[in-house]
């Protein structure tokens, strides 16, 4: 047993993977929910039975009951459906916003203190929706994704280069879609700008490919999404919160006027700790970044307000 707790809604793909990244961390007890009955309870049994062999004293629940939630001091919510053949986005917003909607209302009843970090896509509009419907302070909901996104620019930069990944220190902000701003100008290799170090159609390629990272293995699974990268990221912030490390890293948060933007959940460095966000970091932006970061959030906005007039908030 360990002493804190993260409860995972949603143990499909990223939600079990999120939960092995975090059992081999020994952070936190583990708790993970899904509707399907039997699976969360079969792969939970599964992962406990692996700990003596990895050494880790981690305690894992499966269950479709949210009253096993109680006492969750992080709450990760991957569950939603994937967009089917002949659903369109608004169809699919819907219906993942009522599934996050519950989740978060009725694990709040258990865990009315826990901090949130959101998943489901699409995710800067989930964490939203999250947050209004949780009437939760802004500090306990964090959406995934600047970590997913700059580590995929990382590790394709470290393919290029050969350079150790621990070298890389990439920057990607704005909104989890096409129009994502990786910040080439404050991405480095152990200090050195990416600008210096790559030629600049190399570079390019790397921001072209970074944007089209989720497409690009959607493509090869045919069914499904990416887990295994989204999942790390999950457990890198839960493992920063709890921990209270004060890490800084893009994720989406709530935007109360910080880079000109209000009302909305966009992709921004944040310093993780124990209250969750403890600050948003602004950076100072050139005017090409500044239309870049425009963009994304005016395609952010599209899909808030596409929420808005499905569900009341
Ligand atoms: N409550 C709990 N779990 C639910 C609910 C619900 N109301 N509705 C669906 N689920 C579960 C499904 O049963 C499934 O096991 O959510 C899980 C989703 O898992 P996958 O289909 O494997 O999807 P995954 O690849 O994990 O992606 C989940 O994260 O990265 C995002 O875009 C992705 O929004 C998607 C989410």
């Amino acid at each position: 047993m360990t002493t804190a707790k993260i409860s995972i809604i949603g143990a499909g793909m990223t939600g079990a993977t999120t939960a092995h990244w975090l059992a081999e961390r020994e952070l936190a007890d583990l708790v993970l929910v899904d509707v399907v009955e039997g699976m969360p309870q079969g792969k939970g049994l599964d992962m406990l039975e692996a700990m003596p062999i990895i050494g880790s004293d981690t305690h894992i629940l499966g269950t479709n009951d949210y009253a096993d939630t109680a006492g969750s001091d992080i709450i990760i919510v991957t569950a939603g459906l994937p967009r089917k053949p002949g659903m369109s986005r608004d169809d699919l917003l819907k219906v993942n916003a009522e599934i996050v909607g519950k989740a978060v209302t009725e694990t709040l009843k258990h865990s009315p203190n826990a901090i949130y970090i959101i998943l489901t896509n699409p995710l800067d509009t989930m964490a939203y929706l999250a947050m209004k419907v949780g009437n939760l302070p802004r500090e306990r909901v964090i959406g995934q994704a600047g970590i997913l996104d700059s580590a995929r620019m990382r590790a394709f930069v470290a393919l290029e280069t050969g350079v150790s990944v621990e070298n890389i220190d990439c920057y990607v902000l704005g909104g989890h879609g096409d129009e994502m701003v990786p910040l080439t100008r404050h991405s480095n290799i152990a200090g050195v700008p990416l600008r210096e170090y790559l030629p600049a159609d190399r570079l390019d390629a790397i921001v072209e490919r970074t944007r089209k990272g989720g497409g690009e293995i959607v493509n090869l699974l045919k069914t499904g999404s990416a887990f295994y990268a989204p999942a790390a990221a999950c457990a890198q912030m839960a493992e920063a919160i709890l921990k209270d490390k004060r890490l800084i890293v893009p994720c989406a948060a709530y935007m109360q006027g910080e880079y000109g933007l209000n009302d909305m959940y966009f992709g921004v460095p944040v310093m993780l700790g124990r209250k969750g966000i403890e600050k948003i970091i602004e950076y100072r932006l050139d005017d090409e970044e500044k239309a870049a970061f425009d963009k994304s959030a005016a395609a952010v906005r599209e899909t808030h307000e596409a929420l808005k007039s499905i569900v009341s908030l």
